[in-house]
């Protein structure tokens, strides 16, 4: 049985950090066991160590304030990551603009709220709300240098319902992240 050991990044609220802990922490997939093997975030303030401590799972702060450019989070950040060897690294809600001095090193997924190509950048959520479209969704990709720009892993739509309010949209590409960002994973881990 082979152990794939995987490292989460995370900025605030943790929820797909969370989810995927509960999906593939400790779990066997034909000739894999999945280990989480730390959660890192850059934020001290992050509610998503909570989730991390009440789960059991390592968690690391690296806080990005405490370097004077991106490149030397970023090559701090990388070390970190390195020390567990993860054969694949996640981010999850990481609201960080990455350098190639991450991108060159580290194999990682980024789970982004919109049905990319569109809506890439921080507000994707409230663009597809606010768009003339009848879908929405969310996609998995693996990260590259340029912003929610890599090949794409996975993808779901939803359809927009007559009169729904932001909130319960919102809710609803949520609860679409916590089910395809697992299941993406574990088909990167397969290939
Ligand atoms: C998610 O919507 C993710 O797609 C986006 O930031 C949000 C993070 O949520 N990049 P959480 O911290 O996982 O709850």
């Amino acid at each position: 049985m082979k152990t794939c050991r995987l490292v989460i990044l995370f900025s605030g609220e943790g929820s797909n950090m969370e989810s995927i802990i509960h999906a593939l922490h400790g779990k066997e997939f034909n000739d894999k066991r999945i280990e989480i093997s730390a959660v890192i975030t850059n934020n001290p303030d992050a509610n998503g160590i909570n989730r991390a401590k009440r789960l059991g799972i390592q968690c690391e702060v690296l806080n990005h304030r405490d370097f004077e450019t991106r490149e030397e989070f970023d090559s701090a950040l990388c070390k970190l990551i390195l020390t567990y060897s993860p054969s694949i690294t996640i981010l999850a809600g990481f609201m960080r603009i990455l350098t190639p001095v991450f991108t060159s090193q580290i194999r990682a997924l980024n789970i982004h709220p919109s049905l990319l190509p569109l809506f890439k950048g921080a507000h994707a959520i409230r663009e597809s709300f606010d768009s003339c479209m009848k879908v929405a969704g969310v996609s998995v990709h693996f990260v590259s240098e340029e912003l929610d720009s890599g090949a794409i892993v996975a993808q779901e739509a939803i359809s927009k319902i007559d009169g729904e309010d932001f909130l319960s949209f919102k809710e609803r590409i949520h609860a679409l992240e916590h089910s395809l960002y697992p299941a993406a994973i574990l088909k990167v881990l397969e290939t």
